[in-house]
């Protein structure tokens, strides 16, 4: 496994063609991100992971300073998955001076950046479309992996790439049915139980067992809910007769630990 920290070894690797496929991680990587891995494999000759903390996509009181940083575990994570490349660039690298981002051409569907999670982290999605643009530019891979477990920035990604295809990952749980992530090592024992009851307030939504305002009220008993939504699972907007997926939506959290979850099934 070869382990590259500029952009020009990125590109001579890269120059040696094959087809190859891209897993973007901002590292602390659990057996979600290995899943993305795993299907990379399945999906070119060569598989590139790149771990890269991303600070356009923290807002000024987020977890940027505190985020988990475990490159030693992660690199003996990814040899055992037999990934081929890892790329951890520093922040000069992805963002010299002359690089110049603009939101140009997002303004027809500013409504994806900005709603759900972007109503409350406004600079979250461009920050995202930002540093995965300029990592393709870097890596150009054929394929790029991301998880559906983050349903908007994927549909984000898969909106606003062109020339790379984009796979999906269904998402990995504990056995709890906590969806994994890395931002889950802040919670405390006793906090995973009370966590785990996200995902199963959601089930029964699905399952029509209980309504909107019943599941609301019930996540309010364990959690400080950000938004619960029932949307079209294609536009993010409300569902029609033309509905063919759902997507129910959800993000929580439990003291300072921010918790997202979704359920997409068809109608
Ligand atoms: P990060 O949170 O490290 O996630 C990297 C990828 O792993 C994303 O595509 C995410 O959706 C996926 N993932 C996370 N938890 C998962 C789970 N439990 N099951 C399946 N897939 C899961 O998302 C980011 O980093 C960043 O925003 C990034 C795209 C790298 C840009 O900085």
């Amino acid at each position: 496994m070869e382990i590259i920290s500029d952009i020009g070894t990125m590109e001579k690797w890269r120059d040696k063609g094959e087809k190859v496929a891209f897993v973007p991680t901002m590292g602390g990587l659990h057996q979600g991100h290995l899943s993305l891995i795993d299907l990379a494999r399945e999906s070119a000759d060569r598989v590139v992971v790149s771990i890269f903390v991303n600070p356009m996509q923290f807002g000024e009181n987020e977890d940027f300073a505190d985020y988990p940083r475990t490159l030693d575990g992660d690199l003996k994570l990814l040899e055992k998955c037999q990934v081929d490349c890892v790329f951890v660039p520093d922040a000069e690298m992805i963002y010299p001076d002359n690089v110049v981002f603009t939101r140009a051409g997002l303004e027809e569907k500013r409504y994806l950046f900005e709603t759900l999670c972007g109503k409350t982290r406004p600079h979250f999605f461009y920050g995202v479309l930002q540093v995965v643009r300029r990592l393709f530019e870097i890596v150009r891979p054929d394929v790029a992996v991301f998880g559906q477990k983050d349903y908007q920035q994927l549909q984000i990604i898969k909106q606003f790439t062109e020339g790379v295809e984009i796979i999906e990952g269904a998402i990995v749980r504990e056995e709890s049915g906590l969806a994994m992530s890395t931002r889950n090592q802040y919670l405390s024992m006793g906090e995973r139980l009370i966590a785990a009851n996200l995902y199963k307030i959601l089930c029964q939504l699905q399952q029509g067992e209980l309504g909107i305002k019943s599941v609301t009220k019930q996540l309010q008993s364990y959690f400080e809910l950000d938004y619960l939504v029932m949307l079209d699972a294609n536009t993010l907007k409300q569902i029609t007769d033309n509905t063919s997926k759902i997507a129910i939506l959800c993000v929580v959290f439990l003291g300072s630990t921010r918790l997202i979850d979704n359920i997409i099934f068809t109608k």
